[in-house]
């Protein structure tokens, strides 16, 4: 497809988004489809929950939610609640359960776990012969190299220390992710795992944490005069959150199991500036400015300037066509990051997330609208 092709496209399924912009936002979720078979949320109030549990009942599943009942409590309150916290040693939250619980078979388990590496395999030596279906949100994080370009699901996973045997021992994010994965394969064979790759969404993971805010959406919708890096080969690659949870209500219902990588496909970042000045509608103008020019103003990839990373060679170009053939269907770019700007919208309708300014004792993520309007004026007065 030509870029002209792409934003055709891309442009006919932002039309209906506009419409109706809060259509993936809204609970509850209609028609639902006949089905009656349970699923158990593990989680489901955070980030992607949400979403996951909006998707099975839309597929018509029965969902029991399991968590401590601390986050976001206003959410599903309709469904039913499991009170557990998987995090007590011994697994004594898990034990606690009452017993119509644990003899009841789940046809399907989604876990969206992060915390304690403990935690996924505690639960399963308790659930293990009721699961029909166990669905893990993992990450691209959990491959040890990220050296080499079109990483496949078969590549080596990180080295791992001995296995925790009690849920107070810590590791870094990655390693908790491959302990997980690795007490789920070591358990079951009946599991699908979702590596994701920077997934994006109407919700943040952070409420009230400006930091949590998506840059490149939040600035665009608020037009002017736009710093954008100029980098040859310059590609990204996201994880968009509802094309995900369809890919997993899509496994669940074809009993499709296995690892795979679930992203977008490597798309090149000036298409997605294309997206979002299409999506955001405001006049402004681009200032395409070099990358070494940046990095002497202190915009350095990543950690200052969002979707642009230089090293490994590997980030941004996982290879997702296991999950493409096994029936992952991305929608389009600009539905997506139309709901990242009405989700942006709704947590602060007057626009007032201001990014790398200091608020106390916290620096915001990114950079400040003053500082771009600096590096702009010194690289059109360089000489
Ligand atoms: N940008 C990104 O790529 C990104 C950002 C965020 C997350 N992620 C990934 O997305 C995955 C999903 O995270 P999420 O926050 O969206 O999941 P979620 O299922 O929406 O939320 C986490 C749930 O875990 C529950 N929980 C926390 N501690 C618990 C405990 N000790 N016992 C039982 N339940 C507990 C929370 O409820 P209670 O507190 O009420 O117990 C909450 O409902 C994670 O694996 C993470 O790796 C990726």
């Amino acid at each position: 497809m030509n870029k002209r092709d792409f934003l055709k496209t891309s442009s006919l399924a932002t039309a209906s988004v506009v419409a109706q912009p809060f259509g993936t936002l809204g609970v509850p979720v209609f028609p639902r489809q006949k089905n009656s078979k349970k699923a158990l949320m593990l989680g489901g109030r955070g980030f992607i929950g949400p979403s996951i549990v909006r998707a099975l009942l839309t597929a018509g599943y029965e969902v029991t939610l399991l968590n401590r009942n601390k986050t976001n409590t206003d959410l599903f309150t309709d469904l039913p609640l499991i009170v557990c916290d998987r995090e007590r040693e011994n697994k004594a939250g898990l034990k606690a359960i009452p017993k119509k619980h644990k003899e009841t078979y789940w046809d399907v388990v989604v876990d969206t776990w992060q915390k304690s590496s403990k935690a996924v395999a505690d639960f399963l030596e308790e659930f293990e012969e009721n699961i029909g279906h166990y669905h893990y949100i993992s990450t691209i994080s959990v491959y040890d190299k990220w050296d080499d370009k079109y990483i496949v699901e078969r590549e080596p996973l990180n080295t791992l220390p001995p296995t925790p045997t009690t849920i107070a021992e810590a590791f870094r994010y990655a390693l908790r992710k491959t302990f997980a994965e690795e007490a789920i394969r070591k358990r079951l064979d009946n599991y699908t795992i979702y590596r994701s790759a920077g997934m994006k969404d109407y919700r943040t993971d952070r409420k009230g944490d400006y930091s949590a805010e998506p840059y490149w959406p939040v600035r665009f919708n608020r037009g002017g005069e736009i710093l954008v890096p100029k980098i040859d080969n310059h590609d990204i690659q996201f994880t968009d959150v509802q094309s995900l949870v369809r890919f997993v209500v899509h496994c669940a219902e074809n009993k499709t199991y296995g690892e795979f990588n679930v992203a977008h496909p490597t798309m090149a970042f000036e298409d997605y500036i294309s997206c979002l000045a299409y999506v955001t509608q405001k006049p402004h103008k681009l200032h395409w400015i070099e990358g070494d020019f940046l990095k002497k103003e202190g915009l350095i990839p990543y950690r200052i300037v969002p979707f642009w990373r230089d090293r490994p060679a590997g980030a941004y170009y996982f290879n997702v066509q296991k999950a493409l053939s096994a029936g992952l269907v991305n929608r389009p770019v600009t539905e997506m990051l139309a709901d990242q700007v009405a989700g942006y919208l709704s947590r602060y309708p007057n626009d007032e997330v201001r990014f790398g300014i200091t608020v106390g004792d916290k620096t915001i993520k990114y950079f400040s609208m003053e500082k771009e309007k600096e590096v702009i004026r010194k690289w059109l007065t360089r000489s």
